[in-house]
């Protein structure tokens, strides 16, 4: 792929009212999924379930791509039509999750290390050719007692940089997604600080790697208030914190700029997401969603494993994806969750 298909495919995943649908969930993390709805994970139940959000009718309106699985990407729709080919022929790219996990780190009690970069040149090659326009790579930055340390911090973005120049390498798009996880008892500032920090080293590990920054979509965190902190900032604030947080650290040249929802509740991912665009008219990225949870849990909970619920669950995604979609020119309203 030459520079400027690379270039396309960026602009094309953060398109106007387009975001990305996150359903690269490792096969323990879909059973914990499956588990809540007392279905029972197994490789036709999991195809079963990505058909009904791959294939749901009028979400490329709402949806430029999704990420996958390496066993999903694997597999096909009903009709036989493998999962790369449905979406390619309904307008959406293909993308698939690379990294393979984030695994304790050594002498780093509490921290994270992502693994996956052993035989990723060959990897990436064989989903180049499955159909995969970009690739995701997620990195875990924990919030604690005395962490995140720096150690962990710079050992996550240079393996995102390393990541990053390969995908290029390829012809894939990189989406370079630092987590800052929003579980635990710590305040919205102090979120500020970790991810300022963390995306001003990710930023400085891409450019000592020459990786064209120009040519890759950020996926991050929003600044919020830990889940477990006693004062919950407001929507506003969680908007005006993240939008500094991202002018301040995220070079211009980033085609678009993509949040994970990372535990927050559907329609609170949707009202950040919408508060953020509602104010900043002028950003030099498109700010847009790359939701897995906030988008899939109520057409989740819809389905509970059964073939004659396909069709709410059908709806309830659209409904989360036009929501979004939305969200993305500030143009979402509440009101519209009690009318769905
Ligand atoms: P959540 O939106 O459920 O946090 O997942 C997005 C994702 O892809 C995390 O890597």
């Amino acid at each position: 792929m030459s520079a400027a298909e690379l270039e396309a495919t960026a602009k094309a995943m953060v398109a106007k009212g387009k975001g990305i649908l996150a359903i690269d969930e490792s096969t323990p993390t879909i059973k914990k999924r499956f588990d809540t709805i007392n279905t029972e994970s197994t490789e036709e139940s999991r195809r079963t379930y990505r058909d009904l959000l791959i294939t749901a009718p009028g979400g490329n309106e709402f949806i430029s791509g999704m990420i996958l699985f390496d066993e999903t990407i694997r597999q096909s729709s009903a009709d036989g039509t493998p999962f790369p080919k449905a979406m390619i022929d309904a307008g959406m790219m293909p993308g698939i999750k690379v990294d393979t996990g984030a695994k304790d780190m050594a002498g780093h009690p509490g921290e994270k290390i992502t693994e996956g970069l052993d035989g990723l040149r060959d990897r990436l090659a064989e989903y180049k050719s499955l159909g995969a326009k970009f690739a995701k790579w997620r990195a875990v930055i924990t919030i604690g007692d005395n962490i995140p340390s720096m150690a962990c911090i710079k050992a996550n973005a240079n393996a995102l940089a390393r990541y990053a120049a390969l995908c290029q390498e390829a012809g894939i798009v990189p989406m370079v997604e630092p987590e800052v996880l929003m579980d635990a008892n710590n305040t919205i500032e102090r979120c500020y600080e970790v991810t300022e920090l963390t995306l001003k080293t990710l930023y400085s590990e891409l450019k000592d790697q020459d990786v064209a920054i120009e040519h890759t979509i950020l996926k991050t965190n929003m600044v919020i208030s830990g889940k477990k902190c006693s004062v919950q900032a407001d929507v506003q604030t969680v908007a005006d914190m993240t939008v500094k947080c991202l002018l301040n650290n995220v070079p211009a040249e980033v085609p678009g700029i993509v949040f994970l929802s990372g535990g927050q509740s559907a329609e609170l991912a949707t009202a950040h997401l919408n508060a953020m665009n509602a104010t900043n008219k002028d950003l030099p990225w498109p700010l847009s969603f790359s939701y897995g949870r906030a988008l899939q849990e109520p057409c989740l909970n819809a389905w509970a494993g059964k073939t004659e619920n396909v069709e709410a669950a059908t709806k309830a995604l659209l409904h989360r994806e036009k929501c979004n979609s939305l969200a993305c020119n500030g143009d979402y309203d509440e009101k519209m969750e009690s009318s769905a």
